[in-house]
């Protein structure tokens, strides 16, 4: 045998013990031996990957929109190392860390307001069962214990635990296997102008779609309403950036009726919509903001919640927290956490992603007089979408399984960007992307779009 022939036959063999033995999620079984679209990655460096075939691509997704700091970061490693081979582990029923504690004081000074106090998780479907909990709690030790709904919006995405699954909204997807789901959830409508759901438009719709959420607690009875859930920025939504205006409003409800409001923001947090936290661009505190993703950029599994004062003050004298995860505030995340923040920070990340995302949403603008199946193009900071159409005057969709979209998705990879493309090419790349990297993606996505047109007899 060769060596070239037993390299092929290696990569061979790790092909088909990933088909029979890894259950990937989201995905049917043996996905890796028959999607096209999955891929087995030995390596990154800056915003690149490469997979064992030895094929390069531009990771347009951030993984799975966390790594910001990009990928190949080895100060973040030596950070895990250390702090693993020092100590590896400590748990809440014991006390704490030195990382953890350096953490905590470091993300209450980033934080928005006064969100001084975090509640350490594993991730962001973990942050979001959390901060449920802390709210439903919250309102029992103030005396109000009937107030135990939870107002979401359809579209959103806040994780695939039970609690976070049912207040996402995403029933057209869960609901044939999940249902029932935990009661007492509600779903308004997001604030997503391109297709509202009030067929308005802002500023003459007065913001129908933030005071619904005003209507819905009124009439569920505010008295038991705990909390409102909702990105500051929904991706999963398609991208979805509020109008100016919409967080104020929603604001003022959720205040005026002593509803918690939950910003979730496991994607848009350090750096990705170029301010530290998204809430940030509209003056927005939560009483609890949700995070994970980029607090680690992926390189190990953390998020937290943090806590306004009033929030953590009903935990007070023997008003215990009923709620307790072995992995929360692992010490050798949070030194990875620590070492990841160091990076953003001296590196100026959150700037760069400010800037690199107007460049990008004005190349991917700029190719809407070439492409009659841009319907709209929307982000802000390196958070951007394409809404691709049949027809731009009607905005009709292509079917999510149709063969247009899978030319579409095919076409990116054989270009070399990997992300998710339904109806909306989600772009979301590590923040430490350059110029000439951005032109990279506006090409390739130009490209794209040119044979998504022509399969479908728009070109
Ligand atoms: C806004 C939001 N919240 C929560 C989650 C769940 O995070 P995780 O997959 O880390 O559990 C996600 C995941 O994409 C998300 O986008």
């Amino acid at each position: 045998m060769t060596e070239a022939t037993a390299v092929r036959s290696n990569q061979a063999a790790l092909k088909e013990a990933a088909a029979e033995h890894l259950f990937m999620h989201s995905s049917p079984y043996r996905a890796i031996a028959h999607d096209a679209g999955k891929r087995v990655l030995t390596e990154g460096k800056g915003i690149w990957v490469t997979d064992i075939d030895g094929n390069r691509f531009i990771d347009a997704l951030a993984g799975l929109w966390l790594v910001n700091v990009g990928h190949g970061r080895a100060e973040i490693g030596e950070a895990i190392a250390r702090q693993a081979s020092t100590l590896a582990y400590a748990s809440s029923t014991t006390g704490t860390t030195i990382p953890a504690i350096q953490l905590a004081e470091r993300l209450a000074a980033m934080a928005p307001g006064d969100q001084n106090t975090v509640f350490f998780t594993s991730g962001g479907s973990e942050s979001v069962e959390s901060a449920l909990k802390i709210a439903r709690q919250y309102h029992y030790h103030r005396g109000e214990p009937k107030r135990q709904k939870i107002i979401g919006r359809r579209g959103s995405y806040h994780g695939g635990t039970y609690g976070a699954m049912s207040v996402s909204g995403t029933r057209q997807v869960t609901d044939p296997y999940h249902s029932p789901f935990m009661p007492g959830v509600l779903h308004a409508s997001p604030p997503y102008c391109y297709r509202c759901d009030f067929r308005q438009s802002f500023p003459g719709c007065g913001l129908l779609c933030a005071d619904q959420i005003g209507q819905m607690i009124e009439y569920e009875n505010p008295k038991t309403v705990a909390a409102v859930i909702a990105e500051p920025i929904s991706a999963s939504n398609g991208i979805v950036v509020p109008p100016d205006g919409y967080w104020q409003r929603v604001r003022e409800i959720c205040d005026k009726y002593g509803v918690l409001l939950i910003t979730d923001e496991v994607i848009n947090g350090f750096g990705r919509t170029g301010k530290m936290f998204a809430s940030e661009h509209w003056g927005l505190v939560g009483d609890m903001m949700t995070m994970a993703k980029g607090l680690t950029s992926g390189y190990v599994p953390m998020g937290g919640v943090m806590c306004r004062p009033h929030v953590v003050e009903a935990f007070e004298g023997p008003n215990s927290l009923s709620h307790l995860l072995t992995y929360g505030g692992h010490p050798v995340a949070a030194a990875a956490a620590l070492a990841n923040l160091d990076i953003i920070e001296r590196e100026g990340l959150v700037e760069n992603a400010a800037r690199m995302g107007a460049l990008l949403l004005e190349g991917l603008n700029g190719l809407k007089s070439k492409h009659p199946c841009i319907g709209d193009v929307r982000g802000l900071g390196l958070i951007a979408g394409v809404e691709v159409v049949k027809d731009r005057a009607t905005k009709e969709k292509f079917a999510e399984t149709g063969p247009e979209l899978k030319v579409l998705n095919e076409s990116l990879r054989r270009r070399g960007l990997l992300t998710r493309a339904g109806t909306i090419i989600n772009l979301c790349p590590p923040l430490c992307i350059s110029p000439d990297e951005v032109q990279q993606i506006v090409d390739i996505v130009d490209g794209a779009l040119g044979d998504l047109e022509q399969s479908a007899g728009l070109a």
